[in-house]
């Protein structure tokens, strides 16, 4: 069962909208702990496998902009349950530390939110695909919308190749209220499950984000407290 496995290793997500500095975070954060010495598995969603990085180019595509809301949801959870039995699951069973770019608080705040297609909808299917798998720590990265979305447009701008060279631009084509939404739904899940889901400010410089989230990480995982 999941849950026995993923005991072993921890398991952190990283959240918010395009442009809060996840990827500068996280990439911090794993260059951290592996100065301690810890072993650290990075990757990301949708994507993370083969399988699923295709799904990525489907999901993010600017030509696939006709794809319905549920079509949608339904490959951001195949794309995930393919990386959790792939990808999470066994770095967890070998005691690693995985950090994940986006996870299922993603699909509820973007496809839940952002398309309106609620809640009950993502927890049910995140049940059903993934075993209910929770991360031990969730670090929200919180910031105003126009501020996410302006630095998002800035690297998008000054660096295609910084994705790949791959266009990745459907969900920038969204519109405020689109990233109103999702802001929302995120902080109702960190209302809704605080225990899990920690805001970080992520108006500070880069250092001053990652200083707070190293702080967080000791304190929340225990295996991590004394580094
Ligand atoms: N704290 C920060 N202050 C200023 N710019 C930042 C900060 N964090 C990230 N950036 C820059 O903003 C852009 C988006 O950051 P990124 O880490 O790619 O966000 P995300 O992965 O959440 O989309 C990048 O160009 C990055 O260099
Ligand atoms: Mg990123």
């Amino acid at each position: 069962m999941i849950s026995s496995v993923a005991a072993r290793g921890k398991f952190i997500t990283f959240e918010g909208l395009d442009g809060s500095g996840k990827s500068t975070q996280i990439d911090k954060l794993a260059r951290g702990l592996r100065a301690h010495g810890v072993a650290v598995t990075v990757t990301r969603e949708p994507g993370g496998t083969a399988a699923g990085e295709k799904i990525r180019e489907v999901l993010l595509h600017s030509t696939t902009a006709g794809l319905s809301p549920m079509t949608e949801m339904a490959l951001m959870f195949a794309s995930r349950a393919q990386h959790i039995q792939q990808v999470i699951l066994p770095a967890l069973a070998e005691g690693r530390v995985v950090l994940c770019d986006r996870f299922t608080d993603s699909t509820e705040a973007y496809q839940g939110g952002g398309r309106k297609l609620g809640t009950k909808a993502v927890l049910a299917l995140h049940e059903i695909l993934c075993d209910g798998l929770q991360p031990d720590l969730t670090i929200l990265l919180d910031n105003d919308v126009a501020f996410s979305v302006e630095r998002a447009r800035r690297r998008n701008r000054r660096d295609k190749a910084g994705r790949g060279g791959k266009d990745e631009n459907r969900f920038e084509q969204e519109n405020r209220a689109f990233f109103g939404r999702v802001r929302n739904a995120y902080l109702a899940i960190a209302a809704r499950e605080p225990q899990r889901v920690q805001i970080v400010n992520a108006r500070g410089t880069p250092q001053e984000t990652h200083a707070a989230i190293m702080e967080m990480v000791k304190k929340r995982v225990r295996s991590l407290g004394n580094l």
